[in-house]
């Protein structure tokens, strides 16, 4: 796999292990396969340490939320999956444990007992067969009903579904962004990324998509996965039963960063809910002339990062410009473009996050770190100037086009001098 990842799901991955498979003399490369093996086993036992290393490093970052386990579930969806986890795992136990204590059991039973000694030699059993044929077959059909039938249950979607809004869901690498639809009118009215609010109580239904590669969406203590494919909308519903900030991973292999593409759904009572809609659902103001600063961390913004991010009220497409903060009115749904040289429609691609209300949110870069921290709320400077000064040092990205990697991917590093930099952090913490 090339690090670029936007081939994923090409299918030429799957073309070269078919190539490199084994279709040759076997006796004669027998040594090598073994020697192989070996390797293939030490590259596992490495591969398998440095995953733990990892986990055990990056339950550090993003400290905020309840860890990835669906062993504690708290929705509707993952408590259908845990009721059918528990029973299947109990018989696997116990299949295991017969398993082993028969291999033990014939292993020493039957055991050479002096070197001369050549076993008796035997064909068949049909009683045997038939047991170890049929009993797995009935313990998987029972494990089919279960399966099958938590499915549908989990497919259905509730009846007590949210009316008054629903969200699309899109994986991008590496993050998400999550596109309120108020009224499921089909229009959108605000836009997050990387933590999604919801009530507590209320199913809440969403469309998984995606702008490039398979993604694949899961809250473990929430819902079950949803893939999220380019050019298809999964419909899928998720809920919580009580408040809280429930942290997600994204579970399709996406290219370079995939271990790194976190999410989290914060589910809030309805007030707390609605007062957070209606925050959201505001452009973000323009500072207040006192606030140098962020008055020239704006004028930073609008020149270096508003090709790829958006705010509302500063670059939101079909607005009205302005050059002055004086002409800014939130009823005629002004636009900033401040020193900039166009007018009229921003251009923005959107390919970033949306920045509107920044500051109402504690995680970023994908959900990685914290923005602000998770009892204080107080603003994480340092990494968030640290991701603005050297992106690649927070996740690893491949911004610029070069070579097999023809798009570029990710935030790419700006050169910006210290002084705008703490400017841009002094306007981008007013975007609360
Ligand atoms: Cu997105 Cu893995």
């Amino acid at each position: 796999m090339r690090a670029g990842g936007w081939r994923v799901g090409q299918g030429d991955d799957k073309l070269s292990a078919t190539v490199n498979g084994r279709n040759g003399d076997h006796d004669e490369t027998r040594g090598w396969e073994n020697s192989m093996i070996g390797r293939k086993r030490r590259t596992g036992a490495l591969a398998t340490s440095l995953i733990v290393l990892a986990m055990v490093a990056l339950t550090g970052c993003g400290s905020d939320g309840r860890p990835l386990t669906t062993l504690d579930p708290r929705g509707q969806a993952s408590t259908d999956i845990h009721k059918l986890v528990v029973p299947v795992f109990i018989v696997a136990g116990i299949v295991f444990v017969f398993v082993n204590l028969g291999v033990l059991f014939v292993a020493i039973k039957f055991r050479r007992k002096d070197e001369d000694e050549f076993p008796e030699q035997v064909h068949g059993n049909t009683k045997l067969e038939l047991g170890w044929t049929i009993l797995p077959a009935v313990i998987m059909a029972g494990i089919a009903v279960g399966t099958i039938a938590t499915l549908f249950n989990i497919a259905n979607e509730p009846d007590d579904i949210a009316q008054d809004f629903e969200v699309t869901v899109v994986g991008q690498q590496w993050w998400w962004s999550f596109e309120y639809d108020l009224g499921r009118d089909g229009t959108i009215d605000f836009v997050t990324a990387s933590e999604m609010v919801i009530p507590t109580g209320t199913p809440v239904k969403i469309t998984t998509t995606s702008r490039d590669v398979i993604h694949s969406f899961w809250i473990p203590a929430l819902n079950g996965k949803k893939d999220a494919a380019p050019g298809r909308n999964h419909p899928f519903w998720l809920n919580a039963d009580a408040p809280g900030r429930y942290l997600g991973q994204c579970t399709e292999f996406c290219g370079l960063s995939h271990g790194y593409m976190r999410m989290l759904v914060e589910a809030r009572d309805q007030g707390d809910f609605e007062a957070w809609v209606a925050n959201q659902m505001k452009p973000a103001a323009i500072p207040a002339a006192s606030d140098e600063a962020a008055r020239r961390g704006l004028e930073v913004f609008t020149g270096a990062c508003t090709s790829c991010h958006q705010v509302q009220g500063v670059n939101s497409n079909d607005c009205t410009p302005i050059t002055s903060a004086s002409q800014y009115d939130v009823a005629k749904n002004t636009c900033w473009v401040g020193a900039q040289p166009y007018a009229g429609a921003a251009q923005v691609s959107g390919y970033a996050p949306d920045l509107t209300h920044l500051m109402s949110r504690y995680l970023f870069v994908g959900a990685l770190y914290d923005l602000r921290g998770p009892t204080t709320g107080e603003l994480n400077r340092a990494e968030l100037e640290g991701w603005i000064r050297n992106p690649d040092d927070y996740k690893p990205m491949l911004p610029e086009a070069t070579g097999d990697n023809k798009y570029g991917r990710g935030m790419p590093k700006v050169p910006l001098t210290e002084d705008q930099i703490d400017d841009l952090v002094a306007y981008l913490s007013t975007l609360k």
